[in-house]
């Protein structure tokens, strides 16, 4: 493929810390697959919707996940985000059943709770960091609705944002020890070890609160579940394993729907237009009532909004697979062991699959009538390794935009551009700030 040749090493990793987002936009100038060099690392990046297909969705196991293992980002390596073959498909089995349509509806009243006790503590006319509100809303939902258990922002709560915090400081593109292995004694390496073992501390003392209190072990929480997991084959999930899932669902579903919500409530105060046809959608179709999951699917135009919001801002924007075998993408030769990158980021605002790509236009969900590539829209990934997470979210997010926008009106008091910076999920470098206004 076109790359390296002619792009100093020094440069590359200079220009990607800087600005990735601009980096990417001039590999693409030299075609659809194109390796460069960061930091030593070579990568290939696949930008044409069907190479992210073929990847995810036709020949997954040709591509597995690629996840940096030596650089010491412990987000749960016992669990289904960073694990593979065998033991990835024993996991993904075990927990799919909590994540079934049934199943996540019964979390839609947990979620709706929460998001009413987040409305009731904003108060008229002040102002409020989306980031840190719908990150501590988030953390809440998942805790309740997951492990069944109370996240006290002053205690457990803590410590898990924390983690999460350093989680995305340590992968963050523009911090260069990013690309220095773990064993480097950096202050930032060991500030990141003390808070990574705090969290595993206070993981595991979740599982056993958790364990003490379902004695009838009858309790119907993804926890409970996957400390009794074990299927037709005899699998089950060893203490790692459930330790390792906790926090990888912990940090999986957390920031990033947070995440999503920021942007798309943002771009909600920047649009009153949207704003005034969501609203009229909202008050259609769930009226003076609370908001059910039976309310989610006639949400067309919410559905449109979020979808759009992830186009424009994808939380998860790049995705990493390592060739496991030699292959051909397009025309070009693609050896066993070479890192590939699915950017999001890119490929949602590619104007030969989008009208006008940086303007951000729900409508184009419900009445464009443009064809384009299914994978020129990936925000969760695809095929069987897809986010387990995803109706959960879109639930999730619909009914806290549902209650939020019932009850407030939201106008933008941060700078217009909240910068994204590529962190491990799409971080804004600076609080995206609104004032709320009660309706
Ligand atoms: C995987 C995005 C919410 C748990 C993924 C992947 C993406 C993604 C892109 C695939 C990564 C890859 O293929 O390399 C998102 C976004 C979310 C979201 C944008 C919110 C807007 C959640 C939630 C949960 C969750 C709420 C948990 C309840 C997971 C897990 C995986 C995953 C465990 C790994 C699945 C596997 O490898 O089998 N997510 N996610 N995510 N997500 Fe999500």
């Amino acid at each position: 493929p076109p790359g390296p040749d002619g792009y100093p090493l020094v440069g590359n990793t200079l220009s990607v810390v800087r600005d990735p987002f601009a980096f990417y936009d001039e590999l693409a100038t030299h075609g659809d697959v194109v390796r460069y060099r960061v930091a030593g690392r070579t990568f290939t990046a696949l930008l044409h919707p069907d190479y992210v297909e073929r990847v995810l969705v036709s020949e997954p196991g040709r591509f597995e996940r690629y996840v940096f293992a030596d650089l010491g980002f412990d987000i749960g390596t016992e669990g289904l985000l960073m694990t593979d073959g065998t033991q990835w498909k024993r996991q993904r089995r075990l927990l799919q059943p909590a994540f079934t349509i049934d199943r996540i509806e019964t979390y839609a009243e947990t979620m709706v709770e929460c998001a009413e006790r987040t409305a009731d503590s904003w108060i008229d006319g002040s102002e409020v960091a989306l980031n840190s509100e719908f990150s501590e809303l988030t953390l809440r939902i998942l805790a309740k609705a997951l492990f069944d258990v109370e996240v006290d922002p002053a205690t457990d709560g803590e410590v898990i944002a924390r983690a999460a915090r350093a989680i995305n400081e340590r992968v963050n593109a523009r911090n260069l020890s990013t690309f220095l292995p773990q064993w480097v004694p950096l202050p930032a390496n060991r500030r990141y070890e003390r808070t990574m073992r705090a969290y595993r501390e206070q993981v595991d003392a979740l599982i056993d609160r958790r364990r003490s209190a379902d004695s009838s072990g009858e309790a119907d929480d993804l926890l409970s579940i996957m400390l009794r997991a074990s299927d037709d084959r005899g699998g089950t999930l060893s203490e790692t394993e459930v330790r390792d899932n906790l926090v990888t669902f912990l940090f999986a579903g957390h920031e990033t729907s947070s995440l999503a919500l920021t942007y798309a409530l943002m771009l909600l105060a920047r649009h009153d237009d949207v704003a005034a046809t969501l609203r009229a959608e909202l008050e259609e179709v769930i009226g003076d009532e609370r908001p059910t999951a039976a309310h989610v699917p006639e949400l067309e135009y919410a559905d449109a909004v979020l979808t759009e919001a992830m186009r424009l801002y994808p939380p998860a924007y790049i995705l990493f697979r390592k060739a496991t075998d030699d292959a051909v993408i397009g025309g070009y030769r693609i050896p066993a062991g070479t890192i590939l990158t699915l950017p999001q980021f890119h490929l949602h605002v590619d104007d030969r699959f989008y009208d006008d790509p940086e303007e951000f236009r729900p409508e184009r969900w419900l009445d464009d009538d443009r064809d384009r590539p299914e994978y020129a829209y990936f925000p969760f990934g695809g095929g069987p390794r897809h986010c387990i997470g995803m109706r959960f979210a879109t639930l999730e997010m619909t009914l806290i935009v549902a209650v939020l926008l019932c009850r407030f009106d939201f106008e933008l008091s941060s700078e217009p551009d909240p910068e994204p910076s590529a962190a491990a999920t799409l971080q804004p470098e600076n609080d995206v700030r609104v004032r709320v206004r009660r309706r």
